[in-house]
């Protein structure tokens, strides 16, 4: 069936390639604006959002990831770092957290931005060095990252391939 939304969800694909052009902050914003309207478990919105703009905070978190992950800066050049965390011992900070990526994803592909999940940062802002940044930042230490959504202009002429799907991926009961 044709229809524009589902047309936009289905050619989403994750980016790891980006221009140096900065993302206006209204766009960025507008962004973080649709993952505060994801769903969330007994609408409790337990998860908060983290849109770090600051071009040096976003150099540290280059930083941290060039410095302590074994592959190196995971964010593809990326200008843009949005932060979702929510209490580590939650049930659903998981689950509500993936939402909200998700809507965040779909924003920046409808507002023609590339944007990919970046799942490192949990692990690395819970290292002596990065506990620091995550203090900075305000996210309070019994938070979970629960992911990271990178946001930027994808570079001109890099193939973004919608992946094959599995063929029996929807089972009709
Ligand atoms: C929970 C989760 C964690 C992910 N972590 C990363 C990551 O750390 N780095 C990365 O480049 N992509 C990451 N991705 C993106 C996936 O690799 C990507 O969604 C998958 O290959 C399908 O491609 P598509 O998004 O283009 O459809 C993650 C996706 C999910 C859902």
């Amino acid at each position: 069936m044709e229809n524009k939304y589902v047309k936009l969800i289905t050619s989403r694909v994750s980016c790891r390639t980006y221009t140096e052009k900065r993302v206006p902050i209204k766009k960025v914003l507008a962004i973080a604006e649709a993952g505060k309207y994801a769903p969330s478990a007994r609408n409790r919105q337990i998860c908060n959002i983290y849109v770090i703009k600051n071009a040096s905070k976003v150099e540290k978190l280059r930083n941290l990831s060039i410095e302590l992950s074994p592959r190196g800066d995971c964010m593809y050049g990326a200008k843009t770092v949005i932060l979702v965390a929510g209490p580590r011992e939650d049930a659903f900070t998981d689950k509500d957290g993936a939402c909200i990526l998700e809507n965040m994803f779909l924003a920046a592909h409808g507002l023609g931005l590339g944007s990919c999940w970046i799942n490192q940062f949990d692990d690395l802002l819970n290292t002596p060095k990065g506990l620091k940044i995550k203090k900075s930042f305000g996210i309070p230490e019994d938070f979970k990252v629960v992911g990271a959504c990178i946001v930027g202009y994808a570079k001109e002429g890099v193939s973004l391939n919608i992946k094959e799907r599995k063929v029996d991926f929807i089972k009709v009961i």
